[in-house]
């Protein structure tokens, strides 16, 4: 499968997991959206018209998103989300969208032993976490794929 074909995929997936989420009302009634891994901010944007009353807050080592859907100031943390985002453990977040896979399998075996203990942390109980790497965690319960996201490609978990 080439880059292109693989990056399309992720995108598919990425964006109909959040369609979905939105459109069966999945998340708690309360709760921030967490964005980590802000990037060029496109799922940012996405997820700014699929939740137009939730605060989002987006976390990147640097702010690198398009002039047009900067977050404000008080919305972006900046430095290793490892670090930063402890700050955000037990604010019962209601959706956490991470984004940082490398595409390196052992880089990406580095970011899985921390990711899923902070993303559970900061999600609400009935909050959601989306992935692009796979949270291995005793309360993060795998929802089922759906029919468009091909099989390793993207997940999304319920916090129990
Ligand atoms: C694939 S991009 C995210 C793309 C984003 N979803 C978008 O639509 O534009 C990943 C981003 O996460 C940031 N990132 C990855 N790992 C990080 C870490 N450990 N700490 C801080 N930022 C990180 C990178 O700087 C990069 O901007």
């Amino acid at each position: 499968m080439s880059r292109l074909d693989i990056f399309i995929s992720r995108m598919i997936a990425q964006r109909d997991i959040l369609n979905h989420i939105q459109a069966n009302d999945l998340l708690p009634a309360e709760g921030a959206v967490l964005e980590v891994g802000l990037g060029n901010g496109r799922s940012y944007s996405h997820l700014r018209e699929l939740f137009p009353m939730r605060r989002i807050v987006a976390f990147d080592r640097h702010l690198g998103a398009h002039r047009t859907v900067l977050p404000g100031p008080e919305d972006f943390v900046m430095g290793e989300i490892r670090e930063t985002a402890t700050a955000f453990i037990g604010t019962g977040a209601a959706l956490a969208h991470a984004d940082i896979g490398t595409g390196y399998p052992e880089k990406d075996a580095i970011i899985v032993t921390w990711l899923p203990e902070l993303l559970a942390g900061m999600l609400a109980h009935g909050g959601i976490a989306v992935s692009g790497l796979p949270l291995d965690h005793p309360h993060l319960h795998q929802l089922p794929r759906l029919p468009s996201v091909e099989e390793g490609r993207y997940y999304f978990y319920s916090r129990t």
